[in-house]
């Protein structure tokens, strides 16, 4: 592996943050060896894992961080698997198989407002090209035992999908243990990852979804119990019943609008509520007029908000979930070629996929 046979250009796609169906392929210069400044390593990408941020940006309406112009042109996408060719860094050698990370900066601790004009992807170029210059703090090394479409789908979803049940637990939290029910809301990307992590951690695990098939394809990955969410609209009295009248633990919240009220009806008195995301719509809830406070108070829970996790959290989820003898293995719905990155991006919008969706770069 080395930049010996690397191509004078490369192609990238772009998006003018104009919709999916506008984004650009287009070929530019390779970076070369001599443009590595102390520190930095030179990537070839062979896989980029789709998130729904991904399809945010491409449509202009990614809203957490707005220091690029509403028309400024951007390399979207921030998950990618890839090897490094050339290095100036004393940490990464040439070779070694590498994952993104999310917000450059973020290393440890809470995460600032410098840290999110660090987010691979928007605000700063991302990873749906061929090669990419990296500092080596914006990278992991791979586990060993993840394909690279796999290794891929780790950065978001299943950072996210980490802290969402962590961020306040030491480690081996004595606490977690099947009596710890952990929420999941649909089947996309984040939720999937919950359930692998859950089941990793000895957690019971309740998933929803408006597909029956999608609940039966999560209940072999080793969901426990599955509550289809369409023809169960009062899926928070069936969370309660399945808990004895408990509740859950931990719920991800990453449905938003339709979801959240509903969230707070079947939460355990005291649990925790990690505010993830917003599929089902970002105004506020339509069918209720209640005030946060008066839902958090109601059962005295905490609403966490999530924004993914920094590096060391990163790590941290690989040495103890991504070790070849826990057996995580995320789940790829569908893989697809460089040249049809809008068709992937397309897909994913619509919500059909179970669990990730990844484009082949290399
Ligand atoms: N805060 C963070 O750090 C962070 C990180 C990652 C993602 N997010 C956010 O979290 C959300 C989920 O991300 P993702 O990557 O998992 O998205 P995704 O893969 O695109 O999720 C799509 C799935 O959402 C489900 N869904 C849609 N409407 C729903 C509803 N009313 N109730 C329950 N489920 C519903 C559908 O599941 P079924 O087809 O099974 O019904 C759909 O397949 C997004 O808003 C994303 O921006 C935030």
């Amino acid at each position: 592996m080395s930049t010996k046979d690397t191509p004078s250009t490369m192609r990238q796609w772009t998006t003018d943050q104009k919709g999916i169906k506008n984004i650009k392929l287009e070929e530019v210069k390779t970076p070369s060896e001599s443009d590595l400044k102390e520190g930095e390593v030179l990537v070839k990408i062979t896989c980029v894992s789709l998130n729904y941020r991904d399809t945010e940006v491409c449509n202009g309406t990614y809203g957490h961080h707005r220091s690029l112009s509403q028309d400024a042109k951007v390399v979207p996408c921030s998950d990618m698997c890839g090897a490094v060719i050339a290095s100036k860094s004393s940490s990464l050698k040439v070779g070694t198989r590498v994952l993104s990370t999310f917000n450059q900066s973020h290393l440890t601790g809470q995460v600032t407002a410098k840290d999110l004009a660090t987010g691979t992807g928007f605000p700063l170029p991302g990873v749906l090209t061929q090669y990419r210059v990296f500092p080596d703090h914006a990278l992991v090394t791979a586990p060993t035992h993840l394909t690279n479409s796999e290794a891929s789908t780790l950065p978001i979803a299943f950072v996210t999908a980490w802290t969402s049940i962590n961020y306040f637990q030491p480690l081996h939290n004595p606490h977690h243990s099947p009596n710890t029910t952990l929420l999941l809301l649909g089947t996309g990307g984040v939720s999937i990852a919950g359930v692998l992590l859950g089941k990793a951690l000895g957690l019971t695990t309740i998933i929803t979804s408006s597909s029956d098939q999608k609940l039966q394809r999560a209940k072999t990955l080793g969901a426990d119990h599955i509550i289809n969410y369409r023809t169960t609209p009062n899926w928070d009295d069936k969370v309660l019943e399945l808990t004895g009248d408990k509740g859950a633990d931990i719920v991800f919240e990453t449905g938003g609008s339709q979801t959240i009220e509903k969230s707070f009806n079947c939460v355990a008195f005291g649990g925790l509520i990690s505010a993830i995301g917003y599929v089902s719509g970002k105004e506020e809830s339509a069918e209720s007029k209640v005030n946060v406070n008066v839902l958090a108070l109601r059962r005295n829970v905490t609403l966490k908000g999530i924004l993914n996790g920094p590096r060391d959290r990163f790590q941290e989820m690989i040495d103890v979930a991504f070790q070849e003898d826990k057996g995580v293995k995320p789940v790829v719905d569908q893989v697809f070629e460089f040249e049809q990155a809008r068709e992937a991006l397309k897909y994913l919008e619509s919500g059909s996929h179970f669990g990730k969706v990844v484009i082949k770069v290399g």
